[in-house]
């Protein structure tokens, strides 16, 4: 196997140290709530890749199906050598469906998550032996620099509609560093589309409940990393589409009143209080494209799987 290069993981791109004090944040609020990014640790990636295996999760399999319809349509739009920047890179099983068509000089995966972002990096450096591959450990809603200098034109692949869990406020931001990126020309973003509120919720509420371990897995981790006293049979899982936001949101909720302790401090649940845990916005075509337009991004194309469940976007900076 060829080795990968290091990990950056520089005091300024390593994504480590705010747990704590985002988990104390979130707990202290009127409203609790706790940041989506978390989820995934190493089990919280296994559970992840898991759910979506279950029947009920349509998005990843809409994705795929598009990917391997349009690949080559991709391609052309985006041009050749670029170098790719994946955005919550995860298994980068997606990546090699647009890897095996599009002409790409380098792959810079992006995750919070460090092992399943090696692993991912050093299959596809085997797979992909003409591909330079530097896999960057950090959290891409902070700006970070890329670690190949100025090589060529970028291109953010920024798959799985996790745009969907930040606010419109803050996916705004998000596509507007983007626009701003040195070197970056455009972006393929995955987007869930607006559906029925029965699909969507089912696709979020698996009957062999993947979906609730995976949102009880966040109180796993903050007992094994952050101290944290957490019984999680004492919470459960709830996805309820709010259609007037146009969001998934997901909670645990107190199944009783209790009182629990997190790094020396603790907070107090009613029953039926919950924690706010993941917003997973859907989309019109429309909407993005206003929003990726007030960023500063225009949609020059759009692709969808047959039943228009999800949708790939490309996004081109606006001329000045
Ligand atoms: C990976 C963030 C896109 O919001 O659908 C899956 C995560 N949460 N089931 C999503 C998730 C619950 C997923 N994203």
């Amino acid at each position: 196997m060829r080795p990968v290069a290091r990990t950056l993981d520089e005091a300024t791109q390593a994504p480590a140290d705010g747990f704590l004090a985002d988990v104390l944040e979130g707990l202290s609020r009127p409203a609790k709530r706790l940041p989506s990014k978390y989820f995934y640790d190493a089990r919280g990636s296994r559970l992840f890749e898991a759910i979506c295996d279950t029947p009920e999760y349509y998005l990843t399999r809409a994705e795929i199906e598009i990917l391997g319809d349009h690949a080559m349509e991709m391609a052309a739009a985006v041009g050749p050598r670029r170098i790719i920047v994946e955005y919550g890179s995860g298994a980068s099983i997606k990546t090699r469906l647009l890897l095996d068509h599009l002409d790409a000089s380098a792959y810079v995966p992006v995750d919070v998550s460090r092992g399943p972002l090696l692993a991912a990096s050093a299959a596809i450096a085997r797979d992909y032996p003409k591909l330079k591959v530097q896999p960057l450990h950090a959290d891409f809603t902070r700006p970070f620099s890329l670690p190949l200098g100025a090589l060529g034109r970028s291109l953010v692949y920024f798959p799985g509609s996790t745009i969907g869990n930040f606010e419109p406020h803050d996916a705004t931001a998000l596509l507007r560093q983007i626009a701003r990126a040195p070197g970056c020309d455009g972006a393929l973003i995955g987007i869930d589309l607006v559906k029925s509120r029965q699909v969507l919720e089912a696709a979020y509420n698996d009957r062999d409940l993947v979906t609730a371990a995976f949102n009880l897995n966040l109180l796993h981790r903050i007992n094994g990393e952050l101290d944290g006293e957490f019984q999680p049979g004492r919470f459960s899982h709830r996805a309820v589409f709010n259609e007037a936001a146009s969001r998934i949101e997901m909670h645990l909720v107190s199944k009783i009143d209790q009182v629990v302790g997190v790094g020396g401090r603790s907070f107090s649940f009613r029953a039926g209080e919950s924690i706010l845990t993941e917003l997973s916005h859907k989309y019109t075509l429309d909407g993005f494209s206003d929003m990726s337009s007030s960023a500063g991004l225009t949609l020059t194309q759009a692709w969808t799987d047959d039943a228009a469940r999800f949708a790939v976007v490309h996004l081109v900076r606006r001329a000045a």
